[in-house]
């Protein structure tokens, strides 16, 4: 994404936008307005989109975003069977960033998949599930390209998620890592604005929240006003064909 005069006026990157679904109609929609710049899903979405094929599915979102990245996560909680996942997934598509969760689901770290698929299996990891700031940070030194926290999984345990974004952030920035943050769990428009502020380098959001982020009723009635108005005047004529 190239840089703009707000990018340079402030300093800083970019914040970006992924799409965290995999419904294909909603992406191709939201591409065309510019906003997009990748696509986040995971076992939970796929399922929510009716998904029967993963390798169709992610083919098919692969090749719609362009250069832009998809995350696909792997399925099984064994190490061996996480790094065959990750290259069968890798093969599908450049674009394709493997999801590693930082832990397995009996509580075994992941970071030496993650290691090892940056380091030396040459496949970019987004490591998922990251509910902590020891998380995030551990999950950097791995090497992981992304690291996705859970900001509405935070705030249902009764943390405040700015704090751990924006510690992770600044931690990033002070050891000159490379991985971004992807803040995901996102639940309202509030969370939107905060993990922006907090730092959050990319913002993964379901469609439906977009939508609404994008949406203000006094807008809608601003423009209905203007389109009865318009009728009373007399404007060119809207060239067809
Ligand atoms: C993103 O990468 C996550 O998988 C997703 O945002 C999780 O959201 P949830 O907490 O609403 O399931």
């Amino acid at each position: 994404m190239g840089g703009s005069a707000v990018d340079s006026a402030i300093g800083g990157e970019a914040m970006k936008i992924f799409l965290d679904t995999a419904d294909v109609q909603q992406i191709a929609r939201w591409l065309d307005t510019g906003l997009v710049d990748g696509v986040t899903t995971n076992p939970t979405i796929l399922k929510k989109a009716a998904v029967g094929d993963v390798e169709e599915a992610a083919t098919a979102i692969a090749k719609l975003i362009g250069e832009r990245p998809l995350s696909v996560e792997v399925t099984s909680d064994d190490p061996d069977e996480m790094i065959q996942q990750a290259q069968q997934f890798a093969s599908w598509a450049r674009n394709i960033v493997v999801k590693i969760p930082v832990e397995t689901s009996g509580g075994r770290p992941c970071f030496d998949v993650i290691h090892h698929l940056e380091d030396t299996a040459n496949i970019r990891v987004n490591t998922t599930a990251i509910l902590s700031v020891g998380q995030a940070i551990l999950a950097a030194k791995a090497q992981a390209s992304y690291i996705s926290i859970f900001w509405g999984r935070i705030a249902d345990e009764g943390h405040d998620p700015f704090t751990i974004v924006e510690s992770v952030d600044r931690w990033l920035m002070r050891w000159e890592s490379s991985s971004r943050i992807i803040v995901g769990s996102m639940r309202g428009a509030i969370d939107l604005q905060r993990a922006a502020e907090a730092g959050g380098h990319i913002l993964t959001i379901p469609p439906e929240l977009l939508e609404k982020w994008a949406d203000h009723k006094y807008s809608r009635a601003t423009v209905q006003q203007f389109v009865r108005d318009a009728q009373a005047v007399r404007s060119p004529a809207v060239m067809k064909g």
